[in-house]
């Protein structure tokens, strides 16, 4: 039987190819995801990159699935990684960004989980692993829409783990506060990365989420926190 299928949204991003090459590592086959043409330079070899992808383009995302398991005959595992931040008020920041966030981490996510279901209940042990926010579990200043979406990919990991629950379909989620990337060192020049949480443990648990051996848990969403 041929390995294990994965394919990853969000691939070409700090915490997607952290978790392609992690995923690489334990032996899967893996297929990343992005709306970004290309990856990084650091990119793992042998992934299957697919890039240029726009996950709220149903049918898109729909011809996309179809050509993964045309490709590589299965598809077990979809990890959902892409989705963006914004940090604004809302006294000074742009109603647009309601909107903005939604559909980058809302719809992203919807899209993807229902456009690959087909292949994942087809899947011996089908699993779906999502990104939420721990930063939604109860927003600071400036977090409102980030966390109504990510609020959002929370609720939808449970609704959609009690919808699967007569099948062979986990679907969980976990809940990091802050990643180590180049993006929030910028943003925060004066913290300590070191409480952070690194991508390689973030993937760690995803994968851990996304093994045979996590079976009896679906609908659970999990801080991922650090020393944060
Ligand atoms: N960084 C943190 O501290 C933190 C904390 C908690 C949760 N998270 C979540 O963790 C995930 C990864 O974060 P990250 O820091 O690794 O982000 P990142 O480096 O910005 O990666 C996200 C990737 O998703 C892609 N993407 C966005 N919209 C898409 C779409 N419509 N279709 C396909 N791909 C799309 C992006 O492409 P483009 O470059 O084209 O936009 C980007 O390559 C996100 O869901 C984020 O919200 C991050």
């Amino acid at each position: 039987m041929s390995s294990k299928v994965v394919a990853i949204t969000g691939g070409f991003g700090i915490l997607g190819e952290a978790v392609c090459r992690a995923a690489q590592g334990a032996g899967w086959t893996v297929v990343a995801i992005d709306r970004a043409g290309a990856p990084r330079d650091s990119f793992p070899d042998g992934v299957d990159a697919r890039g240029g992808v726009d996950l709220t383009d149903a049918g898109a995302a729909a011809d996309l699935f179809n050509a993964i398991v045309k490709q590589h005959d299965r598809l077990d595992a979809l990890l959902n990684i892409a989705g963006g931040f914004r940090w604004e008020t809302l006294e000074d920041g742009n109603l647009d960004s309601w909107d903005f966030l939604y559909t980058i981490n809302v719809k992203t996510a919807a899209t993807a989980c229902k456009m690959a279901l087909p292949y994942l209940k087809a899947a011996p042990a089908g699993r779906i692993v999502n990104v939420g926010a721990a930063g939604a579990l109860k927003a600071g200043m400036g977090m409102g829409a980030y966390a109504a979406s990510k609020s959002g990919v929370m609720r939808l990991t449970e609704a959609l783990a009690e919808e699967l629950k007569s099948t062979n379909v986990t679907v969980n989620a976990v809940l990091p506060t802050i990643i180590d990337t180049p993006q929030n060192r910028a943003d925060m020049p004066d913290a300590d990365p070191g409480d952070w949480v690194v991508p390689e443990d973030l993937a760690s648990v995803m994968l851990y989420l996304a093994s045979d051996a996590a079976r009896a848990v679906t609908g659970a969403l999990v801080p991922v926190t650090g020393k944060v």
